[in-house]
């Protein structure tokens, strides 16, 4: 079935006609899958569900291929960005041919599909755009963080959940609960992760969120704890380049409050509501630890 969703994506992208968008597209990774997977493991019968997982997988690329404009990435999953091997004007074009391209394709589903797939992505650019101001910043507003979170990372798995269980007769605003804690969770994994893995493994520079000044969630609980010449401190290392000192004064202070633990029980505690929520859905619950213990 996952490979059924790769030729969809080949053929949509081939349906272009336009062979250096086909070959700036083969270059990529294809990354984890995590949403194509989410859609085939909650509609497993139905045959839209491969061409749906392939649409949202498109989306999920151009929004990766706009972010790494934004955010000035110069890797992406361990390999150069597009933006750094042909410029941003080249990034942001392959994305707006690959999301238009998804969403005409999109218009061949029920409209309720058609219509939670393109209203989370208009949350999805809201939370980039509330990232990129939040990073101009040090937000301490933990409310505020995970509303971005939310329309940012949670919204187009929460969509994804939705139109499955659309597609397969199941209950839509229970699978939604739950595309939406999955999501969640998958976003706070990763942000501990940028913290805790080391730069092989990430593809990209560790405590990289901080230093382009995003305080995540564990920099939010840090800065709680913190005495106040602490705070001063933390708040003195935010969005510039960090020495590996100052990145081991981070990473001790963050072992001394615990914080990291304090994140990975937030995350499953976000996990439990999702697996509650679709009850003896089992295959859903396996997706739920392969987030949790990733550490990629
Ligand atoms: C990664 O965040 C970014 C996202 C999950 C969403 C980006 C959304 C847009 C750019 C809106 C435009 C949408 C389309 C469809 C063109 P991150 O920077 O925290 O994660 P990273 O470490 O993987 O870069
Ligand atoms: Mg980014």
């Amino acid at each position: 079935m996952q490979e059924k969703v790769e030729t969809l994506i080949a053929k949509l992208v081939e349906e272009v006609d336009y062979p250096k968008a086909a070959e700036l597209f083969a270059k990529l990774s294809g990354g984890k899958r995590l949403r194509a997977r989410l859609i085939l493991t909650i509609a497993p019968e139905a045959p839209e569900a491969p061409l749906l997982g392939a649409i949202v997988e498109l989306i999920h690329a151009a929004s990766l291929l706009h972010d790494d404009v934004i955010d000035e990435a110069m890797l992406r999953r361990g390999v150069p960005s597009v933006n750094a091997t042909h410029g941003s004007k080249v990034a942001i074009m392959l994305g707006d041919i690959l999301y238009s391209k998804a969403f005409s394709s999109l218009t061949a589903f029920d409209p309720a599909i058609s219509r939670a797939v393109a209203e989370s992505v208009t949350r999805l650019s809201i939370g980039e755009m509330m990232d990129v101001e939040m990073a101009e910043t040090f937000n301490t507003d933990r409310e505020q963080y995970l509303k971005m979170l939310y329309l940012k990372t949670a919204t187009l798995i929460e969509a994804a959940a939705f139109s499955a269980a659309l597609l397969a007769g199941k209950d839509a605003q229970s699978y939604a609960t739950y595309g939406k804690n999955l999501g969640l969770a998958f976003q706070i994994v990763d942000d501990i992760l940028d913290i805790t893995a080391d730069e092989a493994t990430l593809g990209k520079p560790s405590l990289n969120d901080f230093v382009e000044g995003k305080t995540t969630l564990p920099y939010i609980d840090l800065y709680d704890a913190l005495d106040v010449p602490g705070r001063e401190r933390l708040r003195n290392s935010h969005a510039r380049p960090i020495d590996e000192a100052e990145k081991k004064w981070i990473r001790s202070r963050m072992d001394e409050h615990g914080v990291i633990e304090r994140s990975y029980a937030f995350a499953r505690s976000l996990c439990d509501e999702a697996t509650a929520a679709v009850g003896n859905d089992l295959p859903l619950h396996a997706i739920i630890e392969s987030v949790l213990k990733r550490s990629n």
